[in-house]
């Protein structure tokens, strides 16, 4: 399979992967390319135009984010119809000379802007066993709690809760909020949070709120893709620090910190997505005497501290530092669902009212009537309980996913044990490329994050990150010796090529 007139210029500026997403849309366009026809598969197409395959993966996946093809595992890639779905007809939506629909503003063209929508769109794919995303368990949702809760509040106070709600959220929810918080030994109230729509949106308007284009802002590196993207999207520059056993390392923090003099420094000290590490006390406050230091605002996300599997909970750092210079993030979406998207922030007055008036603009606030169902479903106890039902399982899915580790991982793959959140970070043996890896796990049905989608700079080919929360054990053990398997085909094929080998598995505790 070729695609008729499609090439590289060696010369061009424009990087090679946005080269092959244009000449295919072009190809849409004047109709080389047939809605539905499949595509070369990555292997091939890299060949034909002589470029290294993760450049083609690259190509698809932006395509695919595009809407212009669609991958179907185990079948390959399709040109999809570039048709307007509002004229409910065939006339295609893209035209010659409609430069608007191929040049867009730079908010939208960032090279990492696409990163958390490929991840997402992986992780939403149905086929096969998925340890893409970072989802709790599906089948543990508390469906008939909450549509109780639901329920009664619609009883209770429909039309309020069907109107328009206040900006920064329902008043109850963010006074329960408070009180877990000053029971996490933060200083909290009401008036000083605001509900969003699930902690991405919380991420995008704090940045948006403190950040201009060409700012510089501090990351651990790695981090969260959806970090990565609101800071592409808005232009900042990205300054990554990277972590070792605990998290951000201080010595090069101070180093970044001085020679960048960042407005912002983005940290999550428990169950860092994607390593997993945990910051210790004394790193957390060593992070905070920095940031104190050095004049910058410390974003806390704590998205996952509430599924802790094993060891003592640690002070976030908006306890320690009571909330002076730290604004707080987190989220219902990993203890609980992340259907209601419901997020919130924790910031100082000044901050948070900037943040309010943002929250306005893009979305009128959250959706009152969820806010009130989750308020009732809290005050009921329906968290706790929640929580009691599901931490065990998630104990097992982590427990079944290194256990098969142990047993199907060899050839010098290391591997994090996390003491909670929803995943395990893997390292690779050297030379085996997460993309490529994960290429031909899709091609098994068997779904992963590959460690670049959490890099800013195209490094993190090294590694994996995969989910265990929502896949259960049975397919945890399938999935696993799957990517032995793979691992272990690439690392044969090494062998001959005297790749440096090791042979014991080297978990990373
Ligand atoms: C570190 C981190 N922060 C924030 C989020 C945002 O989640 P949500 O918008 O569902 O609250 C996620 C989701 O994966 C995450 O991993």
């Amino acid at each position: 399979v070729t695609i008729p007139g499609l090439c590289i210029g060696a010369a061009s500026d424009v990087p090679v992967y946005r080269q092959i997403v244009d000449g295919i849309r072009a190809a849409l366009l004047d109709g080389r390319l047939k809605p539905g026809e499949r595509l070369p598969a990555t292997r091939d197409l890299a060949r034909q135009l002589g470029v290294n395959r993760n450049t083609v993966v690259a190509a698809y996946d932006a395509l695919a984010a595009e809407g212009l093809v669609a991958s179907h595992t185990g079948r390959g890639t399709f040109a999809v119809s570039p048709t307007d779905p509002t004229a409910g007809s065939d006339v295609p939506a893209l035209l010659p000379g409609d430069a608007w629909l191929t040049s867009f503003s730079r908010a939208v063209e960032g090279p990492g802007v696409g990163g958390l929508l490929s991840v997402y769109r992986v992780a939403m794919s149905s086929d096969g066993i998925s340890f893409a995303g970072s989802y709790p368990a599906a089948e543990l949702m508390p469906v008939e709690p909450f549509r109780q809760a639901l329920d009664a509040v619609l009883r209770r106070g429909g039309a309020e809760i069907l109107s328009y709600g206040p900006t920064s959220g329902y008043l109850s929810l963010r006074d329960a909020i408070a009180e877990d918080m000053r029971r996490k030994g933060s200083r909290a109230a009401a008036e000083g949070i605001l509900i969003t729509n699930g902690s991405q949106q919380a991420v995008e308007l704090v940045f948006r709120t403190l950040l201009d284009r060409g700012d510089p802002v501090v990351v651990e590196e790695p981090t969260y893709t959806g970090a990565l993207s609101a800071l592409s999207s808005l232009g900042a520059r990205l300054v990554g620090v990277p972590v070792d056993e605990e998290g951000i390392r201080p010595d090069l923090l101070a180093v970044a910190l001085a020679r960048h003099r960042p407005r912002v420094l983005y940290v999550q000290p428990t169950f860092h997505n994607p390593t997993t590490r945990v910051m210790g006390e004394a790193r957390r406050l060593e992070v905070l005497s920095l940031a104190s230091r050095f004049g910058c605002a410390l974003v806390e996300d704590d998205w996952a501290s509430d599924l802790r599997l094993d060891g003592a909970s640690l002070p976030t750092l908006h306890a320690l530092d009571a909330g002076r210079r730290v604004i707080y993030l987190s989220t219902f979406s990993k203890k609980l669902m992340p259907g209601i998207r419901v997020g919130w922030v924790a910031a100082p007055p000044a901050v948070l009212e900037r943040l309010i008036a943002l929250k306005q603009i893009a979305d009128h606030g959250s959706s009152p009537l969820l806010q009130a169902g989750l308020h009732e479903f809290l005050a009921g106890g329906g968290l706790d309980e929640h929580l009691r039902r599901v931490l065990p399982a998630y104990r097992e899915r982590r427990d079944a996913m290194l256990d098969a580790m142990r047993r199907h991982f060899r050839e010098g793959v290391a591997w994090t044990k996390p003491e909670g959140g929803l995943f395990v970070w893997v390292t690779l043996p050297p030379g085996i490329d997460s993309t490529d890896l994960s290429v031909a796990a899709r091609d098994r049905q068997v779904l992963v994050s590959r460690g670049e989608l959490f890099h800013f700079d195209g490094s993190g080919s090294d590694a994996l990150r995969l989910t265990y929360a929502s896949v259960r054990p049975a397919q945890i053990e399938t999935g696993i010796a799957i990517l032995g398997e793979l691992v272990r085909e690439r690392s044969a094929a090494r062998a001959g090529a005297s790749a440096r080998r090791v042979d014991e598995a080297v978990p990373i505790l």
